[in-house]
Order: structure tokens, then C-alpha cells, then sequence
């Protein structure tokens, strides 16, 4: 079965480069990005992995912890993080689990049989603090993700979590945004104190709320 939107991410435990762990309690109350990518010592996941060190001040700053995952062993995950560091300059500073037995990747749909170049594909699945799956994605394995996307919209969860606003079509932090439809003019009157643009009366645009 798919993992859908909404759905409660599978709780699971795990041997990782920081030790054993159960996602659920590792979560707390935080929100965490689970990904997993094709196989250890390939050139696209080395520069992902060093790309997701890189920004992990930016995850940790939103209260999202990140861990990845593939169905190589502990010692291959320990042997090619000196790789990451050597080429990415950034060490891996977020926990990898290593899933030889395919127990987590099969719960979580990362095996892809009719996917022609690799066994597991670049999923990645945004879980809320409620442990619900906020976001899924499915990479081809020649294509390297782009993590800037999955922060932006982590931005954007957290705002509608936040304030019952939406954001439009490419938008960027501290952009304006939408006030969701459910929300009567009533209600956004004291959402909103700044007030909005009503463009058509489903499509108020206000000013980004800040904290
Ligand atoms: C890579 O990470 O470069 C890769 C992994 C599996 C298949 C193709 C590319």
C-alpha cells in the first residue's frame, strides 16, 4: 500500500550512523524528513548527502530533524561518509539508516521493481510533528533532488499550520500569500489585521504573518 498524504508515517526501529533508534520517540516533538536514495558510493547521492549536511542549520532552525536511508549495510554507510566530507566538503551530520533487510524501505514504498536502474528510488516524505505524512516524492535515480524545494515547502506547511494561509505558485519566504478558502471574511478580519487584496473573492492575497 502507498503511503499517502495524511496518512500516519510508519513507526519503526533502526540501526543508524548514530546508533540504534525508534523513529517515532528520535521524532519527538519535531517534524523530520525521511529519505532514502539508491545506493551508497554513487556519484548523484554523494552530492545529495553532502548538499542535505550542508543545510541541515536550515532544517534544524524549522524544527525539522532529516535522516536518510538505503538498503546498504552500517560499515559501507560509515566507509563512504569519508567520501561525502572528502568530495562535498560537508561530513554527514544527520543520522543514516542502513535497511539491508528492506524491513523500513518496503514500509515505506521505497522499492520500486519495474524502476530499471535501482532498487530503492529517491523518495522523500516530510512528516509532521502529529506524525502525519505532510509531503511525498519519488525521484528517478539519475536525477539528484533539489532540498531548497523541500525546505520551501516545509515553509509553506508550517505557515498553514500556523495561519491558515496558503502560498502561491513559486513562492519564496517573506512573499505574500493566500488566505485559505475555508476561512469566511468574518473569520480572516481577525486573522488578518492588515488586511488583503481581494483579486477574486477566493483569492485573497495578505501579507506573509511573521512570528
Ligand atoms: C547515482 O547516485 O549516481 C545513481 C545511483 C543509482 C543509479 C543511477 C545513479
Amino acid at each position: 500500500m502507498t503511503l499517502q498524504l495524511g496518512d500516519t508515517a510508519p513507526d519503526f526501529e533502526a540501526d543508524t550512523t548514530d546508533g540504534t533508534l525508534k523513529f517515532h520517540e528520535w521524532m519527538g516533538d519535531d517534524w523530520a524528513v525521511l529519505f532514502s536514495h539508491p545506493a551508497d558510493f554513487t556519484p548523484v547521492c554523494t552530492t545529495e548527502l553532502g548538499e542535505v549536511a550542508r543545510m541541515k542549520p536550515e532544517f534544524d532552525k524549522r524544527g525539522v530533524k532529516v535522516i536518510g536511508l538505503s538498503v546498504d549495510p552500517l560499515e559501507d554507510h560509515r566507509s563512504w561518509a569519508g567520501d561525502i566530507a572528502e568530495t562535498q566538503g560537508h561530513a554527514l551530520n544527520f543520522p543514516l539508516i542502513a535497511d539491508p533487510a528492506r524491513e523500513i524501505a518496503n514500509l515505506y514504498g521505497m522499492i520500486h521493481p519495474q524502476a530499471d536502474d535501482t532498487l530503492t528510488v529517491r523518495s522523500v516524505f516530510v512528516i509532521g510533528s502529529d506524525k502525519k505524512v505532510k509531503l511525498t516524492l519519488t525521484y528517478p535515480a539519475s536525477t539528484g533532488r533539489n532540498f531548497e524545494e523541500i525546505l520551501r515547502v516545509i515553509d509553506s506547511l508550517q505557515l498553514t499550520a500556523d495561519y491558515s494561509v496558503a502560498t502561491p505558485v513559486n513562492w519564496q519566504h517573506g512573499e505574500d500569500v493566500i488566505i485559505v478558502p475555508s476561512l469566511s471574511d468574518e473569520e480572516a478580519r481577525e486573522k488578518f489585521p492588515k488586511g488583503w487584496e481581494t483579486v477574486k473573492p477566493y483569492l485573497r492575497v495578505t501579507p506573509q504573518p511573521q512570528d
